[in-house]
Order: C-alpha cells, then sequence, then structure tokens
C-alpha cells in the first residue's frame, strides 16, 4: 500500500499541496481529478521524488520513501509517467523501453514481452525513433517505459492529454489491462467521466487539499463532484 499523510508541498512562497492524505491499496486503481492548478502534478511529483515536500509522510508498504533521490524512489518500486511524456526522441523506441529497465528493480527478460503484449502499435514500431511516433504512441511509450522498472505502483499523469477519443480508447483499455493484472495504478486524469468509470476509489483535489474521496459510484452522486466535473 502506498500512503500519503499529512504532505505539504510548494514553489517558494506558493503552497501547491496542503495537508494531503491519500492511500492506493495493493492492486486498486484510484483517480485524483481536480481541477487546473489543484496540485495532482505536484503530490505525483512529491511521490515519484521529483518534488521535496515541506512536510508529510510517504510510504509504500510502511517503509518511507520521502525525501528520497528519484532514482531510489523507483528501485522501492514507484514509476511516473508524467504530463508530456517526455520520451527520448533521437532513441528507437526499443531503446527508449531498454533504457529504463536499467532503473527498475527487476532487469529479466520478460518485461518488454509484456509491454509489447499490452501495446502491440509499439512493437510494430520498435525500431523508429521515439520523435517520430504520434502523441498516442508517445503516451503508450511513455506508459512502457514505466512499466520496464516494473513498479509496485504506477503514477499516471493525464495520459489523456492532447489524445483523439479513439486513441484514448486504446490507452484506456490498457489502463484497464494492467489493473486486472494486478497493478497498483494512481491516475490523474481530467476527464472525470472517463476516469471514475475505470477507477475503484477516487480522491477529489481542490486548492491543494483533497475535499471529496469514495467510491465511483459515490462520487458521481456527490453534488460536488457532479457540480464541478460530471456537468
Ligand atoms: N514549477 C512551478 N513553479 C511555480 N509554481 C508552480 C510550479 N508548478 C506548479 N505550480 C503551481 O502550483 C499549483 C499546483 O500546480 P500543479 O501543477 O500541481 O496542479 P495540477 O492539478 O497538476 O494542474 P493541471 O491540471 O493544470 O495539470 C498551481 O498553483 C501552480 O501554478
Ligand atoms: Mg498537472
Amino acid at each position: 500500500m502506498l500512503e500519503i499523510r499529512g504532505l505539504s508541498a510548494g514553489y517558494g512562497a506558493i503552497s501547491a499541496v496542503r495537508d494531503m492524505d491519500l492511500s492506493v491499496r495493493k492492486g486498486s486503481l484510484c483517480v485524483l481529478l481536480g481541477s487546473n492548478g489543484a496540485g495532482k502534478s505536484t503530490t505525483l511529483r512529491c511521490i515519484a521524488g521529483l518534488h521535496r515536500p515541506v512536510t508529510g509522510s510517504i510510504t509504500l508498504e510502511s517503509r518511507e520513501i520521502s525525501p528520497m533521490p528519484v532514482h531510489s524512489v523507483v528501485r522501492t518500486g514507484l514509476a511516473l509517467v508524467p504530463e508530456g511524456r517526455m520520451v527520448v526522441a533521437p532513441l528507437t523506441v526499443e531503446e527508449n523501453l531498454e533504457l529504463s529497465r536499467f532503473s527498475g528493480r527487476n532487469r529479466d527478460g520478460d518485461t518488454l514481452a509484456r509491454v509489447f503484449e499490452l501495446f502491440p502499435r509499439l512493437k510494430e514500431r520498435r525500431r523508429q525513433h521515439a520523435g517520430l511516433l504520434s502523441g498516442g504512441e508517445q503516451q503508450m511509450l511513455a506508459i512502457g517505459r514505466a512499466l520496464m522498472t516494473r513498479p509496485e505502483v504506477l503514477l499516471l499523469d493525464e495520459p489523456s492529454m492532447g489524445l483523439a477519443p479513439a486513441i484514448v480508447d486504446l490507452v484506456f483499455d490498457a489502463i484497464v489491462a494492467l489493473h486486472k493484472q494486478g497493478q497498483s495504478i494512481l491516475l490523474v486524469e481530467q476527464n472525470a467521466t472517463l476516469a471514475l468509470s475505470v477507477c475503484d476509489f477516487g480522491y477529489v483535489m481542490r486548492r491543494g487539499h483533497v475535499v471529496v474521496r469514495g467510491k465511483p459510484e459515490e462520487l458521481r452522486q456527490n453534488p460536488e463532484v457532479l457540480k464541478a466535473y460530471l456537468t
């Protein structure tokens, strides 16, 4: 289980996350909703070791992981698929994937096959430079790259952003398939309808704070969620 307790973080005088509590149970697909600037990415960046919190604790299987450098966080089992994907453009698809195998915990051979099974398009384009991929393919590659580290919890920051609806469906089918395989996932998503249709627990953030939490069927009926995200 990933547990965040009393997390606060910011940028100089700007407070982005305030006294945040959140848990991701083993095997669960949790979604973190919230409008622009609510603090979702900052929360994920703190978990991934990319941003140093001011206070609070972040534990994975009861082991404190904050503050820890990114490479150590990855080795303990957390992998972030960042907003904007950040694939290495001059390298091929396969090189991008192989590169991240060595930052993770498990270096055996079948992870690449698992990624190619999840995203057959990546297999077809394995020798192509990542910079030449479409946005959707780059998103698949970014997810594949995170999976190569064999994460205990996969952190996804707005994987649907900027993608055509058909491609969003492909990416979400993969997220659902991973969840079915038992992968724990924390998903940040702006599309609340879509996110609530796949998750088993949800959090809503406003101004750096979790304001609503519950099962998707509860969230769908919550007046605040209805008003802000499901209109
Ligand atoms: N690098 C930065 N420097 C200064 N302020 C920042 C920086 N990154 C984020 N912030 C501020 O921190 C707050 C939270 O931002 P964050 O990116 O975590 O929100 P978000 O929920 O991910 O938003 P979005 O939906 O737009 O991605 C916002 O007020 C934002 O302006
Ligand atoms: Mg964000």
